[in-house]
């Protein structure tokens, strides 16, 4: 058969798609925008038909019906990392989560650790050879691909076709819906004075020729833009988002002196606006790799002057990062935080940014804290961790001991909560 039967056969209606999906079945699904709307509004139609069927998926975007604390002996969600639409069922208890680290869920999936019985995936259209791009999210979705019963896609002509090791051919594929919405745009957050302070401050300390990894939230974003100015920068990050992509269309980012595939954009998924899609589109300078590949920390580590950039919420007098939850309660996951911190600490002349507001809730609550509060999940360790960066100033940690670095991150707290923590520490024997 022809290419073209292939997709013939495989063509049907979103609801007939579903019926790929049997009972006690795991659904993988690709990062955030790589969701298929049109499979999982059809599964959620259909979910009370289904008994104990769970979807897998970072950073789900839309709050589809199956996301139902009353259905979820039917079909739940279980995250490999909050967002928006699960935080508030993950903090109530009903949505379970995958403790991970990104790079690892594809040997979790090959090993059968993490089941992946189907893939519902957003593909672009198919090449002339056969071949769809999961240019949206490459991640995890490329083993969940190898290894599942079924193969789902949704061909959406707004997905970009992408290059790298992102593709799917027509004989791996079960089932095919088409629709043509737009691919959900993901706006850069709101860059206030602090984030813009911190923001500097890790730019002064980024020179010319580095290779970035931008993490996920406010500050990674407010640090970008201030980057505008630098040259020769390269990128090998799990996310290209419109930060990345304003770098790029201002020429800082040429790729050139990355001695680890030189000359492309290197990441895992897309997370941005309709400019960066369409960007995505058959360039030749970005390549979409496999999160085993992207945030592996010894290859990521293979460039030189790798810079990682990612936040936290709250820290602790050794370093210890809670990146990922307030207490016992998720709010999101760990991403690549500890790949890329690593990452970076492997690399020659790398350095790891945790970035952090001294604050929260309007300056009532110090986010460096004595102790982690209890039940908090710790996402990078005190031995991983090197540079913290408030807007009050850098701490360099690695290398430093206890009671040194107790010194240091007290030293960037904000000044209302100083004398506070230095009387906790000592209290503790911290310093
Ligand atoms: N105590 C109580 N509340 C806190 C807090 C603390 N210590 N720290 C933060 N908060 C609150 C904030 O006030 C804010 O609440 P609001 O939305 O009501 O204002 C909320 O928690 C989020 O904090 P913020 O600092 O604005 O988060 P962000 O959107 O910039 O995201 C992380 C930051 C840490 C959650 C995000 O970077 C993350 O998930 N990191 C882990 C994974 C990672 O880094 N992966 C790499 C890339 S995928």
């Amino acid at each position: 058969m022809t290419i073209h039967d292939l997709y013939k056969r495989a063509h049907v209606t979103a609801a007939d798609a579903v019926r790929q999906v049997r009972n006690g079945d795991l659904i993988i699904v690709p990062t955030g925008v790589g969701e298929p709307p049109a499979l999982l509004s059809a599964l959620s139609e259909q979910r009370r038909e289904f008994r104990d069927v769970k979807v897998a998926q970072i950073l789900a975007m839309r709050k589809y019906a199956y996301i139902d604390p009353e259905t979820v002996e039917h079909v739940r969600h279980v995250s490999l990392f909050f967002g928006g639409a699960t935080r508030a069922g993950g903090q109530a208890g009903w949505i379970d989560f995958f403790p991970n680290y990104f790079s690892e869920i594809p040997a979790q999936i090959e090993r059968g650790q993490i089941p992946a019985d189907v893939v519902f995936a957003m593909a672009s259209p198919m090449d002339a050879h056969g071949y769809f791009s999961l240019s949206l999210g490459a991640d995890y979705t490329m083993a969940a691909v190898a290894r599942a019963r079924a193969v789902v896609l949704e061909v959406n002509p707004n997905v970009p076709f992408a290059y790298g090791n992102c593709h799917v051919h027509i004989s791996q594929v079960s089932a095919l819906v088409e629709s043509s919405e737009p691919v959900l745009e993901v706006g850069l957050p709101k860059i206030g004075p602090v984030q813009e302070a911190i923001g500097k401050q890790v730019a002064d300390l980024i020179e010319d020729g580095s290779t970035l990894q931008i993490g996920y939230g406010g500050i990674p974003d407010a640090v970008v833009v201030q980057l505008q100015h630098k040259k020769d920068l390269g990128i090998h990050t799990e996310m290209i988002g419109d930060g990345i992509l304003t770098l790029i269309e201002c020429g800082a980012v040429t790729n050139r002196r990355k001695n680890y595939l030189p000359g492309k954009c290197v990441a895992t998924f897309a997370l941005g606006s309709k400019k960066l899609y369409q960007f995505m589109d058959r360039n030749p300078a970005l390549e979409m790799h496999p999160v085993n590949f992207t945030n592996d920390p010894y290859l990521a580590g293979q460039n030189d002057n790798l810079v990682a950039i990612n936040a936290t919420l709250q820290i602790d007098l050794l370093g210890q990062c809670g990146s990922e939850s307030l207490g016992h309660a998720p709010f999101s996951g760990t991403g690549g935080q500890s790949d890329f911190v690593r990452a970076a600490n492997r690399s020659r002349g790398g350095k790891a940014f945790i970035v952090v507001p001294s604050t929260a809730k309007g300056d009532t609550i110090s986010r460096i804290v004595p102790s982690l509060s209890p039940g908090t999940h710790v996402t990078t360790s005190k031995n991983d961790i090197n540079y913290v960066v408030t807007e009050y100033g850098v701490a360099q940690l690695r290398g430093k001991s206890a009671k040194q670095r107790a010194q240091e991150l007290i030293g960037i707290a904000h000044p209302a909560f100083r004398a506070e923590l230095t009387e906790q520490a000592r209290a503790a024997q911290l310093i």
